[in-house]
């Protein structure tokens, strides 16, 4: 079987579940009540999020980034499938929105605290990801949990980032 032929049914379940997160307010604070970016040199830096236009939880993750002092510019798209094809990110990575900042592919809704190890040690990887869309993550309804694990991608390698 063709992988995009096994992939569709996936595609439709996690844009499903991004449409019904909508109705569900999450990050609902307004920035001027949440603490600045901790982070002088990440605040300069535009966070590109590819999404589709209809992704609720998507929305909820730039929300999630622009309280914490990030400049997010969103590029809607309709086609998700390639935007991930064209940055290197595995099937087995995929969330819903993909984004790049400074160079590096953050996959799904990854917590702050990654991208801001990402941008501060800077490792010989081309992406992070959090695959799927965990409940209790940013931008996600529901309770976290356990510590979500961040995968990296090198090369089409997926290895593990760390735990957050
Ligand atoms: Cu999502
Ligand atoms: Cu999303």
């Amino acid at each position: 079987m063709r992988p995009a032929v096994v992939l569709l049914p996936l595609l439709v379940v996690l844009a499903g579940a991004c449409s019904s997160a909508a109705s569900e307010p999450v990050w609902t604070a307004t920035p001027s009540e949440l603490p600045a970016a901790s982070s002088d040199a990440v605040a300069e830096l535009v966070i590109e999020v590819y999404k589709s236009p209809t992704c609720g939880c998507c929305h909820e993750w730039e929300a999630y980034l622009r309280a914490h002092g990030y400049a997010v510019r969103s590029v809607p798209t309709d086609d998700m499938a390639a935007v991930k094809a064209a940055h290197g990110l595995p099937e087995a990575t995929w969330s819903c929105h993909t984004a790049v900042i400074d160079g590096y592919v953050v996959e799904g809704h990854v917590p702050i605290e990654a991208i801001e190890d990402l941008l501060t040690q800077r490792p010989a990887i081309e992406a992070i990801a959090l695959p799927g869309m965990p409940a209790g993550s940013p931008g996600m309804p529901g309770t976290k949990a356990g510590p979500f694990e961040i995968l990296s991608v090198t090369d089409g390698e997926v290895a593990v980032f760390g735990s957050y």
